[in-house]
């Protein structure tokens, strides 16, 4: 169904958490698994776009057509956005990157005591943001998981970080499943994509961002 959508457009894909180091064996981190950004990696190639695929720790095997770059922490996916952004058309932001870091990561296991442990945390640099601000910012796609007002939230999000396309689902079903349901929210209005598989899903966005990505390049 998708052949030729993207033909050769460059479409760079964020996926799965990051791991931000509390010291040398412990982290915080999340529940993502990867694989929505994987199914949306694979829609785009399927479309014919060249992807680049910068993935936090997963337990996914790669679309083998993709160039994959592997990353921890929020900050090693920023350095590799920033690196590859140039190049890119279309950017898809599905990583469920960690908001916070600890101040000093250590460099030996932190020892059991029988006080409280004290961890200050500082916030990540929020990678679409800056993406999507830059003089040249390519097409933009954002990604939010909530788990209460999901709509209201999501348009907040998505005019506060300036995207012509945030797509939201309700964290606590999609988190971790192979199933989500969708909306899509972009300068006309809504779309719902009721529960299913996230390949298909996948595919359903892929196809409403080469209309809405054709649709801005011809104004
Ligand atoms: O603000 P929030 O984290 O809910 O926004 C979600 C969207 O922003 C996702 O598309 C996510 O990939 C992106 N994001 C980011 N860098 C961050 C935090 C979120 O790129 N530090």
């Amino acid at each position: 169904l998708l052949p030729g959508l993207l033909r050769d457009k460059h479409v760079l894909v964020t996926a799965g958490p990051t791991y931000e180091a509390i010291d040398a064996i412990r982290g915080i981190t999340n529940l993502s698994s990867g694989r929505m950004g994987y199914a949306v990696t694979r829609a785009a190639l399927e479309a014919g776009a060249k992807v680049t695929l910068i993935s936090g720790p997963t337990c996914l095997s790669p679309p083998a057509s993709a160039k994959l770059i592997s990353v921890v922490s929020a900050r090693d996916m920023f350095n590799a956005v920033k690196k590859e952004i140039l190049d890119t058309d279309i950017f898809i932001s599905v990583a469920a990157v960690a908001d916070y870091r600890v101040v000093k990561e250590r460099e030996q296991k932190i020892k059991k005591t029988n006080e409280n442990l004290m961890l200050e945390l500082t916030p990540n640099p929020d990678i679409l943001m800056y993406v999507a601000n830059l003089p040249a910012a390519p097409f933009c796609v954002g990604f939010a998981a909530e788990t209460e007002d999901l709509e209201k939230n999501a348009e907040i999000k998505r005019h506060k970080k300036k995207l012509p396309l945030l797509v939201a689902n309700l964290a606590q079903r999609a988190i971790g499943s192979d199933e989500s349901a969708l909306i899509l929210f972009d300068d006309e209005g809504k779309y719902y994509l009721s529960q299913a598989p996230k390949a298909d899903q996948a595919r359903h966005l892929i196809r409403h961002i080469a209309q809405l990505y054709e649709k801005q390049k011809s104004k």
